[in-house]
């Protein structure tokens, strides 16, 4: 088999591991708070402001696409990740279905996902700090509240100290846990809510008009212009789907799960599909009443908007109870993926694709040196880039992964339709259709800079794997057979 095509085994995947088998306590409810508490973070506390700007009051069709896709992914994944409970992330079921070099892309394009999440809620959650701590009568020095794109700025200060705490926590062993998750899940819902609450009673709207001030968008393509005459369109429902896309992922810490759920087949299916329901019904609802009360362009350059809005409305302390709940509950978000991001380059190097040296565990169980190198990276990014750009790019890394889900998912149901399968995604060819074109759809709907950073970041990649990866791989090696 051609070193580009080479498959890892499932059966080997999936061989009984020496070890006892993690205990199945958790049910529905369980993952359903797993989800939402994974997902719900800097896309709608923060960048719905960013939304609204390029989309108008339709930014709430952008959130209900968004939410129908991330829906058909996390159906794709639950069956993949039921299916090879070992391991856990996009890049495996690549190597399992779609052969080595696809994995690899996989791969690389999840360290730029989980990386820059990082690096974006904790700008997200600075906004939040800084504004909590203005109200508390304590301003910072301009040039440590922001980058050097706001006037003034020269390093996010509060968003590289919060990156710095998470990292510590992960250093000393610690892994969320699922009773402190439940308590910061009710936090943030009731955060959202009580804000709903307040703006309702000012809704507005006029507000809503014109619904689709910068109508519906359409795909661009990096030099477009240079090449077609063509100038990119960067605004509309497309372009803010494909941005408000970055609140509705970190559901793959549901399907992880797997092994601990006491009726895969049942919990998972209501846990993910409960979870993006219950998201995209809040979010369209906070979505509402934000735009009820004030009109987009008046909070869309707030770096808080929804303690923003609040004040706006007089009612300073409900935006302290916001900002402050932001400031305890985002942190759950940094540690998952952080965290995810370490596992993702455990698995690439045990595959031999990466440095085997980065799988090294400290003696609390923790890849030391690869979660301190991916720290000092995301942080710096953190220290000096502008959220919109930090979750676009990372949205473009996860779009790649999706993709690759879906198509796994269809691929694999073609290939092998008798294995055993303890979760199945109900019409297939259609979950992983929709998964797969509104993957390509959101991709094009990004700015054309973003796409050219995200193929400059696997062309990058490409040339690492065919230079090193692709001879150093355990299927290269022989060490293990492949599929
Ligand atoms: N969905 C996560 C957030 O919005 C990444 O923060």
């Amino acid at each position: 088999m051609a070193f580009w095509n080479r498959r890892r085994s499932i059966d080997l995947m999936t061989a009984p591991r020496e070890g006892p088998a993690l205990k199945k306590t958790l049910g529905w409810p369980h993952l359903l708070a797993l989800g939402v508490g994974a997902i719900v973070g800097t896309g709608i506390l923060t960048l719905i402001g960013v939304g609204a700007g390029l989309a108008g009051p339709g930014v709430m069709i952008s959130f209900g696409l968004a939410g129908l896709v991330c829906a058909c992914a996390a159906l794709a994944y639950a069956e993949l990740s039921t299916m090879m409970p070992a391991a856990g992330s996009a890049y495996t079921y690549s190597y399992a279905v779609l052969g080595e070099m696809l994995a690899w892309i996989v791969g690389w394009s999840l360290i730029l996902e989980y990386s820059l999440v990082v690096s974006a809620v904790a700008v997200g959650w600075a906004g939040y700090a800084v504004g909590f701590l203005e109200g508390l009568g304590v301003t910072l020095p301009a040039a440590l509240a922001a980058g050097p794109h706001v006037e003034g700025g020269l390093i996010n200060l509060p968003a590289v100290a919060i990156i710095a705490v998470v990292t510590g926590l992960l250093l000393l062993g610690t892994r969320e846990s699922a009773t402190l998750n439940a308590v910061l899940v009710v936090v943030k819902i009731v955060a959202l809510i009580v804000f709903v609450a307040i703006a309702l009673p000012a809704f507005d709207p006029a507000n809503f008009q014109p619904f689709l001030p910068n109508g519906w968008g359409a795909p661009t393509f990096p030099f477009q212009e240079t090449l077609f005459g063509i100038p990119p369109v960067q605004t509309g429902v497309m372009a803010a789907a494909a941005i408000i896309f970055f609140a509705f992922y970190g559901f793959d810490a549901i399907s992880t799960a797997a092994e601990e759920t006491k009726n895969p087949g049942r919990d998972l299916a209501i846990g993910i599909v409960g979870s993006m329901v219950v998201c995209t019904i809040l979010y369209m609802i906070v979505a509402a009443a934000a735009i009820g009360a004030r009109p987009p362009a008046a909070f869309a350059e707030s770096e808080e908007p929804l303690a923003f809005i609040l004040r706006e409305l007089g009612q300073g302390t409900a935006a302290q109870w916001i900002g402050a709940s932001a400031v305890i509950a985002l942190p759950t978000v940094l540690l998952a993926f952080l965290f995810g991001q370490s596992r993702i380059f455990l698995g690439m190097a045990r595959d031999g694709l990466l440095p085997r040296g980065l799988a090294k565990v400290s003696s609390r169980g923790v890849p030391a040196v690869v979660t301190i190198f991916t720290a000092v990276v995301v942080a710096a990014l953190a220290g000096v880039m502008r959220l919109d750009e930090l979750a676009s790019l990372a949205n473009a890394g996860t779009l790649a992964a999706f993709f690759a889900v879906g198509l796994s998912l269809i691929v694999l149901r073609l290939r092998e339709p008798n294995r055993p399968r303890v979760f199945r995604a109900p019409l297939f060819w259609l979950v992983g259709v929709i998964c797969m074109v509104g993957c390509v759809v959101f991709f094009f709907s990004l700015r054309t800079q973003t796409q050219l950073w995200f193929l400059i970041w696997n062309a990058v990649g490409l040339v690492i794997y065919l230079v090193w990866s692709a001879r150093n791989s355990r299927l290269a090696r022989g060490e293990e057979p492949a599929a």
